[in-house]
């Protein structure tokens, strides 16, 4: 059993794939063009932003973003450790310092509090990342960021239909003002901040054909700089204005993301209800914490926790069952080999590194699928136990 099994979505909607392909080919436009333009069209409606811009990739959607803002050198970007590397990349490739602040426990996102204390007087934004597809502690971090004049740039690659939920009972997220939550209820994570970053990485909830990302703003001028940046500095043949990249989203993969479009809420509903079965499933099991269905969480990964030391076991009997797992991430950015001995600890991340399990998920995985993992794992915790 995989972790992710890509072909039910496929054989579904393989017949408006196929002719999506084909409107592409036989238009002969392949890069930008009418099918990206609707595309970003589309994706500027569903997520009731303003300005959608195609990419080549989510990192590029990071990096672009970044540069729109004027972000260099000598600029602090307060982010995440526990993330994929992509996110804490893009800050130093735009020649800027990451600045890690760590996590609470319980979501696995930035902390605000912790966010506060590394604000320094070179801060210039913030990053946060809606890990696995929940959403991040938004009034908290906005209200920080507006008391301080910074930006922020969501990291949304995991995310695409999140929506911002207020701090559930229970959880560890400071509150923010009533008036900030009822500004944010409801609305998609990618659109609260200043921009946000999508990726299109087949894997993903809403996902591409090969690489693709988005980048979402309401501010228009910010969105120049964006369409600038991702086609060489320039909006116009042989008029660049500034060093840009190559990094448009191509045709194929906007004709493929249209198709797919209509159905992320769907599918996003359909992981949900996944997650409660594992959530219901794995309750009584001691040693292991398994995620809450939040409101607004979308399960672009399942990750529960395996406490005492018994995550790798588990991870192995499960792999001689055929069940395959990820651990997402056994290291966190500051310790990877790029970066280390460049930061302080970051403890709550550290610990989550060496506990962390993503259980197989996608939206059409049978219960009877489910059931098979859950049991494997009781199995493996009482064989440890004897
Ligand atoms: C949290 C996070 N940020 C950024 C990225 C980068 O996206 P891409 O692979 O499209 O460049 C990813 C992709 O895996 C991601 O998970």
């Amino acid at each position: 059993m995989p972790i992710l099994d890509l072909e039910p979505q496929y054989r579904a909607l393989r017949p408006a794939l196929q002719a999506a392909l084909e409107r592409v080919c036989g238009s002969q436009q392949f890069i930008l063009g009418e099918e990206v333009e609707a595309f970003e069209d589309e994706t500027a409606q569903y997520l009731g932003v303003a300005q959608s811009i195609g990419v080549n990739s989510g990192t590029d959607a990071l990096v672009i973003a970044l540069r729109a803002l004027g972000i260099g050198p000598g600029d602090e970007v307060i982010t995440t450790p526990f993330s994929f590397f992509a996110t804490a990349e893009a800050i130093s490739l735009v020649g800027a310092t990451p600045v890690f602040a760590d996590i609470e426990a319980e979501s696995f996102n930035l902390d605000p509090r912790q966010v506060a204390a590394r604000l320094t007087p070179r801060t210039r934004a913030l990053l946060p990342v809606h890990l696995f597809g929940r959403p991040s502690a938004m009034g908290a971090l906005l209200e920080l960021a507006e008391r301080h004049g910074l930006a922020v740039v969501e990291d949304a690659a995991q995310a695409f239909g999140a929506r911002y939920a207020p701090p559930c009972v229970g959880c560890a997220a400071p509150a923010c003002a009533p008036a900030t939550q009822a500004r944010l209820q409801g609305r998609y994570v990618g659109t609260l901040g200043t921009l946000g970053a999508f990726s299109f990485y087949p894997s993903k909830n809403l996902g591409a054909y090969g690489d693709g990302g988005l980048i979402v703003t309401n501010d228009p001028q910010l969105a120049e700089r964006c369409r600038k940046l991702r086609s060489h500095g320039s909006l116009a043949p042989y008029r660049n204005e500034m060093l840009g990249y190559n990094s448009r989203l191509d045709a194929l993969q906007a004709a493929i993301l249209r198709v797919k479009l209509p159905f992320v809420a769907e599918w996003n509903a359909a992981r949900r209800r996944v997650a409660a079965t594992y959530r219901q499933a794995l309750a009584e099991l001691p040693g292991v914490v398994a995620p809450a269905v939040t409101p607004g969480h979308v399960f672009h990964q399942y990750t529960l926790r395996l406490l005492d030391g018994r995550r790798d076991a588990v991870r192995q009997s499960l792999a001689e069952q055929g069940i395959g797992t990820m651990v997402y991430y056994p290291t966190p950015i500051h310790q990877l080999p790029v970066y280390a001995g460049r930061f302080p600890p970051q403890p709550v991340s550290e610990a989550a590194a060496g506990e962390v399990l993503s259980l197989p998920i996608w939206p059409e995985i049978a219960e009877s699928v489910q059931l098979r993992v859950t049991s494997a794992i009781a199995r493996a915790l009482s064989a440890r136990r004897r």
